[in-house]
């Protein structure tokens, strides 16, 4: 049995004020907890770094969803591990399992929070069960196909297009028949987005700083689908560019969680055109993830999408892969791998 006397962990040593930064965390060593009966022990492969986790990381953060992080506390994360010591039946010693636990070497866990056992393809490169085929994956397909209900034909605008999950929604839109328009930051990125990730348009604040206008000439006829990412600025803009019975697809609001919340002045666009504004949580359709997976998995086996991955190696590397993330510095899902 292994027996890790010790484990390093990625812990928060001040609450971000504003943008994010390495100094926020640093990198301990502790003693490794015991592992009493119920719970079973994982030593942890992969971290995928979530945008969403730094809603939790501000101070006095908290909310129904979950509670917020603290000084001195292990950073919250989904982190792909493997069983390596068991008292939990249901997670025997080898058993590759996805769950919410933290930026730490090795885990005690219980089988709660977020918890699965992986089935793994010998195909399939592992880390993507962290990212096309992980949360990631689950959060894009439930957004586009459950939430936002796309026609073929219909125009779609996602945000963030060329972070995690915006390169897989734009993707799944494009397979499905739908003309697809990104924003991003760059127009290094835009061009990448256009020649390798399939979006058919993409706008970026650095050639474009007008969303306006821009969008105005590329969606004449309206946007039927938003998959926003980032709330603020950019959600009021699409909404005043609404087609009639549009669906807005809120997954996340990332301009402020760094920063000032911004109006939103569009509001009555909704109310014109008959449209549907819904926010969602990936993890409220968990039952339904293991036929999400199957259907990511063979459109994968045919070539239809692609995972579009950043790997970072060694936990030390954790909080810059964190920071560049949140930043746009990394293109698709960022993902720390341990070993
Ligand atoms: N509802 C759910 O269940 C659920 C689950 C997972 C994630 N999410 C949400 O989905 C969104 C994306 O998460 P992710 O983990 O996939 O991250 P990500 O898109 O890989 O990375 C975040 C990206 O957001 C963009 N960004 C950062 N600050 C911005 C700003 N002020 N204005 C516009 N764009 C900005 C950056 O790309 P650019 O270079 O394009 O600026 C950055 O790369 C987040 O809002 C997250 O909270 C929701």
């Amino acid at each position: 049995m292994v027996d890790p006397k010790m484990t390093r962990a990625v812990v928060l040593t001040s609450f971000p004020d504003g943008p994010v930064c390495e100094t926020d965390f640093s990198l301990v060593c502790q003693p490794a907890a015991d592992c009493p009966k119920g719970y079973f022990r994982t030593k942890n492969r992969f971290f995928s770094l979530d945008a969403g986790f730094r809603q939790w990381m501000s101070a006095g953060a908290g909310d129904n969803y979950l509670q917020g992080m603290q000084i001195g506390d292990p950073v919250q994360s989904i982190v792909l591990g493997e069983v390596i010591e068991s008292n939990h039946q249901s997670y025997p010693v080898g058993t590759l399992v996805s769950a919410r636990t933290a930026w730490e070497e090795y885990s005690i866990l219980d089988g709660n929070d977020l918890c699965s056992a992986l089935t793994v393809s010998k195909r399939i490169p592992l880390h993507q069960y962290m990212s096309i085929l992980g949360p990631t994956g689950m959060t894009a397909w439930i957004g586009l196909y459950k939430v936002g209900q796309p026609r073929s034909g219909e125009t779609v605008v996602v945000s963030a297009a060329g972070g995690a999950v915006g390169s897989v929604v734009g993707q799944l839109a494009k397979i499905h028949g739908c003309h697809v328009i990104g924003l991003t930051s760059t127009r290094a990125k835009a061009d990448w987005l256009e020649s390798d990730v399939g979006y058919d348009q993409v706008i970026d604040r650095e050639t474009n700083p007008d969303l306006p206008i821009a969008l105005g000439e590329l969606a004449p006829q309206g946007v039927n689908v938003f998959f926003d990412n980032v709330g603020g600025y950019v959600l009021d803009a699409i909404m005043g560019q609404l087609s009639e019975r549009a669906r807005l697809v809120i997954c996340g609001a990332i301009s402020q969680y760094e920063g000032p919340i911004e109006p939103l002045r569009n509001t009555w666009e909704l109310v014109t055109k008959r449209a549907r504004m819904e926010g969602f949580m990936f993890s409220d359709y968990v039952e339904t993830f293991p036929e999400i997976a199957a259907d990511l998995e063979s459109k994968l086996a045919r070539g239809e999408i692609r995972s579009f991955d950043e790997l970072y190696y060694g936990i030390e590397q954790t909080p810059k892969a964190f920071c560049d993330m949140m930043h746009g510095k990394s293109r698709g899902k960022c993902i720390v791998q341990l070993d």
